[in-house]
């Protein structure tokens, strides 16, 4: 089982006006993809500002087993030569995506319509997280899988040699799901069709039609209709990663938390299936300017500006959580630095994320002095107001990236220094969190 060995414990304490520019690496969910449809294209991708997290770099590492010649050129700069859709090879050893749930689920979509075996393995956080979700779909296809324990990894996948087209509709809102079963869809001759009640991050369908790929979106009375034609010859692709706005949301939430604080956050992704915490701090009265509003890499986006403010509990909308799902470990600190109660409903997918993201801010929160309700769907942040928090604690990250850069956060605006466990998850997908961070001016240590 792969995994980290040796945890670091990290500490975080009150720091002075955090102020400058901070430029957040790459996108990891089009990361991931920028790998894995360019290895199903025939001839070069080229990618510019990847994602070097573990992450993305485990995804890699899969697509040279599954037989693309996937090389680095320089920082964040990557070719990776495709083997067309249908040409994956069977790899010779076990794949190991670490900690990254898109990255299995989605590779595991890709392979399923594919004549060859494959055997998957993760990390302990991976390992639990559940499987039935992808293995359900690729079934229909003709794909079999046989997991530990009822669907979890370490799991072989037994290709279908001769797939058939499916009509899925995805019975939880999870992109990592719907493109898994669009991936699975590349190889199956006819029409898949995806159906999600929800519209979840839609970088795979816009993606695949950059690759040319011929695919249609209708909105429909049971949902968002995605039908794929498949058997394409994807065309190799440019990508210009853009910057990840769930990573942008570390910097940006501690300069609304730390008083005097005014920083830049260049290239944030204001596409609308991944906006709902900026939506949602300018409701709470986060003073945040969008600045340059652009395209980039075929995403919206914008330079954000954003000065420290005195911000109010709200209530979340349960539709916008799929907008905004990888965000609320981070809303729930500002909630507790902000006057007034903040409900966030609609939230159970949480509980299936690197870790129970539920449960581990609600202990972590509590831990640090601040008063938590919740139930399976729901969390309740009961707000102390602009330094009204205690900290003084240690959380506990849970192998979760998330969890451990959201308590770094409140430790540079507590009144005590707060630690975490484990800090070793924040280079999954931010490598580059503790240098930026320092540069901006937060105190956040190693401790020894
Ligand atoms: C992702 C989808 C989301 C998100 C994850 C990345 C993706 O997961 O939480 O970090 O790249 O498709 P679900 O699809 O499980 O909601």
């Amino acid at each position: 089982m792969s995994g980290h060995d040796t945890p670091i414990p990290m500490t975080s304490s009150k720091c002075g006006p955090l102020s400058g520019v901070a430029q957040v690496p790459g996108d990891k969910s089009i990361s991931h993809r920028s790998l894995i449809l360019g290895a199903m294209a025939v001839g070069e991708t080229r990618i510019t500002g990847l994602l070097e997290g573990e992450d993305v770099l485990d995804t890699a590492k899969a697509m040279r087993a599954f037989g693309a010649e996937v090389s680095q050129h320089g920082p964040g700069e990557w070719s990776v030569h495709g083997v067309g859709v249908g040409g994956f090879a069977e790899p010779e050893n076990v794949i190991d995506c670490g900690n990254s749930g898109t990255g299995v689920r989605l590779i595991v979509g890709a392979m399923a319509t594919q004549p060859i075996t494959a055997t998957f393995t993760g990390d302990a956080s991976l390992n639990k997280r559940p499987m039935g979700r992808v293995t359900d779909p690729i079934a229909l296809f003709g794909a079999q899988a046989h997991g530990r324990d009822g669907g979890k990894l370490p799991m072989t996948i037994v290709g279908a040699a001769e797939p058939v087209p499916v009509t899925y509709t995805v019975p939880m809102p999870s992109a990592q799901v719907k493109s898994a079963v669009l991936l699975a869809g590349l190889n199956a001759p006819g029409k898949t069709v995806v159906i999600e009640k929800e519209a979840t991050r839609d970088h795979t369908e816009r993606m695949l039609a950059g690759f040319g790929a011929e695919l249609t979106v209708e909105d429909t009375n049971e949902g968002r209709k995605i039908t794929l034609t498949g058997q394409p010859e994807l065309t190799p692709q440019d990508i210009a990663v853009p910057r990840d706005p769930s990573s942008a949301a570390f910097p940006v939430c501690a300069a609304v938390i730390v008083p005097g604080s005014e920083i830049t956050v260049p290239g944030v992704s204001l596409n609308p299936t991944r906006n709902g915490l900026y939506t949602t701090l300018i409701e709470m009265g986060a003073d945040i300017a969008f600045e340059n509003e652009r395209e980039e890499g075929g995403e919206p986006v914008a330079d954000l500006r954003v000065r420290a403010s005195e911000t109010k509990g709200v209530e979340v909308p349960p539709e916008r959580a799929p907008s905004m799902i990888d965000e609320y470990p981070i809303l729930s600190v500002v909630a507790a630095l902000s006057t007034g109660t903040t409900v966030m409903r609609g939230v159970k997918e949480l509980r299936v994320k690197e870790c129970d993201r539920i449960d581990a801010m609600a202990r972590g929160l509590e831990a640090c002095g601040v008063t938590i309700e919740e139930d399976e769907d729901t969390l309740i942040v009961h707000g102390m107001g602009q330094g009204g928090v205690p900290g003084g604690a240690t959380c506990k990250s849970h192998l979760d990236h998330r969890i451990a850069m959201s308590f770094m956060c409140l430790g540079m605006a507590a009144q005590n220094p707060v630690s975490v466990d484990d800090g070793a998850p924040i280079a999954t997908s931010f490598p580059v969190f503790e240098p930026l961070m320092a540069a901006l001016g937060a105190n956040v240590t190693r401790d020894s």
